[in-house]
């Protein structure tokens, strides 16, 4: 019985999953975000993103210098519960 390894927690995505789209050609992690989700769940990619670098260093024989974190988007301004709460009331 084959053990699956799951690399991004968040979002339950495997190791086999992620390498076959490396495979496919996708060999950056934004791509690899796009396609997967891994990198989207609660922790942001902190614990998964690393390790999908060293997976595509692996099988896209790819240096890790060329691997391009994404950017993380922090929200611009907080917004307080109610003010969302009246968005609906006032349009
Ligand atoms: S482990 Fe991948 S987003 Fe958290």
């Amino acid at each position: 019985m084959k053990k699956e390894v799951i690399i991004c927690r968040c979002e339950e995505i495997s190791e086999e999953e992620i390498v076959k789209v490396i495979k496919q050609g996708y060999t950056s992690l934004n791509e690899i975000k796009r396609l997967l989700r891994c990198g989207m769940g609660h922790c942001q990619g902190r614990s998964c993103l690393p390790v999908i670098a060293r997976l595509i260093c692996k099988y896209a024989h790819k240096s890790p210098s060329e691997i391009k974190f994404p950017t993380s988007r922090p929200p611009l301004k907080p917004i307080p519960l109610d003010v969302l709460a009246q968005y609906n009331k006032k349009s």
